[in-house]
């Protein structure tokens, strides 16, 4: 009975730092369940990876002061225990020892060293930010409750939940926020900061390989903090400029003959409903700000900030009932009808 609590207690403590380290020795990640999708243990930015290895050692100095205060506690627990016979004997008194206190100081300065000097260099490659003319690109990073808004300045792009960068160019990312504290967060790609309002900060980010990276916001920031991801998609710098040029200015719905109808139905239906008032799409009288705008939502692979799968049948779940999937968020549910709903997600979804 004891031994099966401690050993669901040890698994329970799973041990994470520690193992991580054993990448190195040939373990994989994956077999210790640590290389999720927002594991920073398998960083793919160099950002991440300097952070990561400042925590790495760290961890290491701590493991080596724990396992060295450790075994001279047990050693000294065992070797000077009270024996029979000898109740009153009182162990030599070492207080006053200058030599053994100024060696330990020695130890725990270079110990501090240790760790001092990567974190002060990690520091400068952090902050070595590059300015908006040096930048190969900036991204305006705009977080509202619940969800993520992307801007290009330069290249007349506005995102949502979906931020796409090219691979291996360094990205400065501006953190806007015009209601609450939120915080940016990629892990595999680089730390956290914080997205407060009236305060802009600042850091850079860069992508090692394409592919996609999920992110989270990082700060309780109210009810559906838990429901505020995104992806970041990093693409080869061509894919990257192809992307730009599919999703600058106005959007014009991609249409099938079995749709057609049906989306120039749910166009109609949406540019007469509430919900232009709060988003945007290009090229037409939808201009609302406050929502995600949704000039090229049919290229989008996610819904309701990473929430759902972007297809037909979550939309018109999403647009019927946002209250019930995403509590608290600001949508109301403005379309009742189900006939109406499945013809304005049509039209969204033809918005490539
Ligand atoms: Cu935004 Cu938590």
């Amino acid at each position: 009975m004891r031994g099966l609590t401690i050993r669901r207690g040890l698994r329970g403590l799973r041990l994470p730092a520690l193992l991580a380290s054993l990448q190195l020795s040939g373990c994989s990640l994956a077999s210790w369940g640590m290389d999720g999708p927002m594991s920073f243990f398998n960083p793919k930015g160099e950002l991440a990876a300097i952070q990561l290895d400042v925590l790495m050692i760290a961890l290491w100095v701590c493991v080596a002061i724990f396992a060295i205060t450790g075994s001279l506690y047990f050693y000294t627990l065992f070797r000077f225990r009270s024996r029979p016979g000898d109740e009153d004997r009182v162990p030599e008194q070492l207080h006053g020892n200058t030599a053994l206190e100024i060696g330990l100081i020695g130890v725990f300065v270079v110990l501090l060293a240790i760790i001092t000097v990567p974190n002060v260099r990690a520091l400068f490659v952090m902050e070595d930010i590059p300015s908006r003319e040096d930048a190969d690109l900036t991204v305006e990073v705009w977080g509202y409750q619940w969800w993520w808004g992307f801007e290009y300045p330069g290249h007349e792009v506005r995102t949502a939940n979906e931020m796409h960068i090219p691979v291996g160019k360094k990205i400065r990312v501006e953190l806007y926020s015009d209601n609450v504290i939120h915080s940016f967060w990629v892990p595999k790609i680089a730390g956290k900061l914080d997205v407060i309002p009236n305060q802009v900060n600042v850091m850079w980010i860069q992508a090692d390989e394409a592919g996609e990276y999920w992110g989270q916001c990082a700060e309780l920031c109210g009810a559906s903090h838990a429901n505020m991801r995104f992806k970041l998609i990093a693409h080869e710098p061509d894919d990257f400029k192809a992307w730009v040029e599919a999703n600058r200015g106005p959007a014009r719905p991609v249409t099938t003959e079995a749709n057609a109808e049906a989306v120039a139905r749910g166009e109609q239906a949406f540019l007469q409903s509430a919900c232009i008032g709060c988003h945007r799409v290009s090229g037409t009288h939808s201009v609302g700000l406050s929502g995600p705008d949704l000039s090229h939502f049919g290229s989008r692979t996610l819904l309701g900030s990473g929430m759902l799968e972007n297809n037909h049948e979550n939309l018109v779940d999403w647009i019927m009932r946002p209250q019930e999937i995403k509590p608290g968020n600001i949508m109301p549910p403005v379309v009742a009808d189900r006939d109406t709903a499945e013809a304005i997600a049509s039209y969204l979804l033809s918005l490539k």
